[in-house]
């Protein structure tokens, strides 16, 4: 479960980047950050990570405030952008990142195989990342965030500007890891995904929360709900 607790945020003590937060998700559930470019959602999941501290308000991971979380263990993130070694093959990657966490070499070993295998990337283990499609290196990226086996996820624009067929890869693990994980919160543009794979939606308008709602609640058209949503806040 994630609690944010009236959460603002300003760069520089001056924009405000988000403003007064309050967002609750409920364990085993998937959650959709949605917003246009600017909304403050990537500012939201840095301030979930530790990465930038809260100007005000407070973050709980599962009853822990998010500055005591033990967090390798227990919530993985999937930057906009990166999130593996270029120069490594994705195996190296893999054994690299999982040798991490406390676990031993020969689970590690079975994780990043089994992590491969899923996100369709054996037969490139050994190529160098830096080389790989788009849309590879992205499912790459997901695998190194997935192999400390965490409790909370939290996925910045997971497949943004792939290809198709790594899409339904990402899509495919995320109903899988539905089950496995405590909270999963993703932040993206992609309404398909959305509309697949996540139970809410939570919209975000230059910093500030306008929506909060149930997929299943939306009906049909997703896209012409949450363009509705945000041209009433134009
Ligand atoms: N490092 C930064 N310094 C100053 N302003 C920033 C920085 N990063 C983001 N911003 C601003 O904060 C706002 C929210 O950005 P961001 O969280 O990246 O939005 P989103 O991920 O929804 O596109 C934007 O107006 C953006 O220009
Ligand atoms: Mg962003």
């Amino acid at each position: 479960m994630i609690e944010i607790n009236n959460l603002s945020f300003s760069y520089d003590n001056q924009k405000q980047a988000l403003e007064n937060i309050n967002i609750k998700t409920a364990d085993r559930t998937i959650t959709a950050i949605l917003g246009h470019k600017g909304a403050g959602k990537t500012t939201l999941f840095k301030c979930i990570m530790g990465l930038l501290k809260p100007s005000h308000g407070l973050i709980k991971v599962n009853n822990m405030f998010n500055d005591m979380l033990p967090y390798d263990e227990y919530i993985s993130y999937l930057p906009d952008k990166g999130g593996f070694y270029s120069l490594l093959t994705p195996w190296q990657n893999l054994i690299f990142r999982g040798s991490r966490h406390n676990k031993n070499k020969k689970e590690v070993k079975e994780l990043a195989s089994d992590y491969l295998h899923k996100l369709e990337l054996n037969n490139m283990k050994n190529k160098i990342s830096g080389m790989l499609s788009k849309g590879m290196q992205r499912r790459l990226a997901l695998a190194c965030t997935l192999i400390n086996q965490p409790k909370i996820l939290i996925l910045d624009e997971p497949t943004n500007g792939i290809d198709q067929v790594s899409s339904e890869i990402i899509i495919s693990i995320l109903k899988e890891l539905k089950h496995k994980c405590n909270s999963i919160l993703i932040n993206t543009h992609d309404l398909v995904l959305v509309g697949a794979v996540c139970d809410n939606i939570i919209v975000l308008n230059k910093g500030k929360l306008i929506e909060e709602k149930k997929v299943e609640d939306i009906g049909m058209n997703l896209r012409k709900y949450y363009l509705d949503v945000v041209d009433s806040y134009k």
